[in-house]
């Protein structure tokens, strides 16, 4: 888990706002860390409409040697919005500055990253659903007329100084596209949201990162993979890494079917996928309020677990699946939630 998140990999001494990342660090490739992203939009798997979009609008933009318009990637957290940045900056050959919105306090602090950006640079922008209204406005006139106007001192010592910014190439990625103010979504020129994966992209997924990390999986270990990584390649690749654990220390090193059962039981993920925080989710509404309808700040409270997480990380994919349904009351579970969990259904409940 959380191998896109911006500050990982960072190394001693370096800001904790922005992270440089320059081309790919052959450090990188060392047998302790071995990149399981695709590099290139050729390698990437799945996101077919986006990943044509996005070939296209590098290609006319290489042609006429012009920088990208800016553009925001909306998804659940490890569907490849960090890596689809990456591999936009590898593919226009420039170099990407990685920060995220929390990290963002004031105008000041972005205005250092976006004076060191060079004509074309992209900067990355994480959680950008997070940025405080003042970097927001200050990114605003950076995002259209690539300069900005910074104010020194207060009252009457105040003093305004106009920087000229390089062309550059903001990529937003954002869990939660209605929080995001419209001037903002507005100054995006290409807009795009990244849907959960099938099966049978995950199970690429799984036997191209099975053969970096030189592992012997058969095609029923791939699908018992990809059938329990909710939609969501950065499970496939995390599940993959214990299973493959697993097989070393309690097989014979090869990841069939029953290695991945045995082993995803001791993780605590389901024949679904779903996770112990899932499963404490919807029996939390099953338990405390007849399954619902209940509002998302009473069952984080019986859960004792940030709102912003379940709303994030865990309600994406249940209501995916069907397990749960969002109504102008609340959230309710459905009648497959109940099957799956061998409960009884009440009478009344669902007609
Ligand atoms: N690893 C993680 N996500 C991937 C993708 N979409 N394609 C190929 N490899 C991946």
């Amino acid at each position: 888990m959380g191998n896109e998140n911006p500050q990982e990999g960072k190394a001693a001494g370096e800001s904790s706002v922005a992270l440089l990342s320059k081309k790919a660090d052959p450090a990188e490739e060392t047998s302790e860390f071995i990149s399981l992203r695709p590099k290139s939009l050729k390698e990437y798997i799945g996101q077919a409409e986006v990943v044509e979009a996005l070939s296209i609008a590098i290609e006319a933009a290489l042609q006429r040697k012009e920088a990208l318009d800016h553009i925001l990637f909306h998804a659940p957290p490890g569907l490849g919005k960090t890596t689809l940045a990456h591999i936009i900056a590898e593919e226009m050959g420039v170099n990407m500055t990685v920060t995220s919105g929390p990290a963002l306090e004031k105008g000041g602090d972005l205005l250092g990253i976006l004076t060191h950006l060079e004509e074309g640079d992209i900067l990355f922008i994480d959680e950008i659903h997070r940025l405080p209204r003042v970097v927001e406005e200050f990114l605003y006139p950076a995002m259209e007329d690539f300069a900005v106007d910074f104010i020194f001192d207060k009252g009457v010592h105040a003093r305004s100084h106009r920087y000229r910014l390089a062309r550059f190439v903001l990529v937003g990625a954002t869990t939660r596209a209605g929080l995001l103010s419209a001037p903002l979504r507005e100054r995006f020129g290409i807009l795009r949201s990244l849907d959960f994966y099938s099966e049978e992209d995950l199970v690429l997924i799984a036997k191209r990162s099975a053969v970096l990390l030189n592992v012997e999986m058969n095609t029923d270990g791939a699908y018992e993979i990809a059938r329990r990584s909710r939609g969501t390649p950065r499970i496939v690749n995390r599940l993959l890494k214990r299973v493959r654990d697993f097989a070393q220390v309690r097989g014979d090193g090869i990841i069939r079917k029953g290695t991945v059962c045995e082993a995803l039981e001791l993780e605590g993920v389901d024949e679904k996928g779903l996770t112990v925080l899932d499963r404490k989710f919807l029996k939390a509404i099953i338990d405390f309020y007849k399954g619902g309808p209940v509002g998302i700040e009473a069952i984080a409270a019986t859960l004792q677990e940030e709102s912003d997480t379940l709303v994030d990380v865990v309600e994406p994919y249940l209501l995916k699946i069907g397990f749960l349904t969002r109504t102008s009351s609340g959230r309710k579970i459905s009648e497959e939630t109940y099957r799956h969990f061998g409960l009884p259904i009440q009478q009344g409940l669902f007609r």
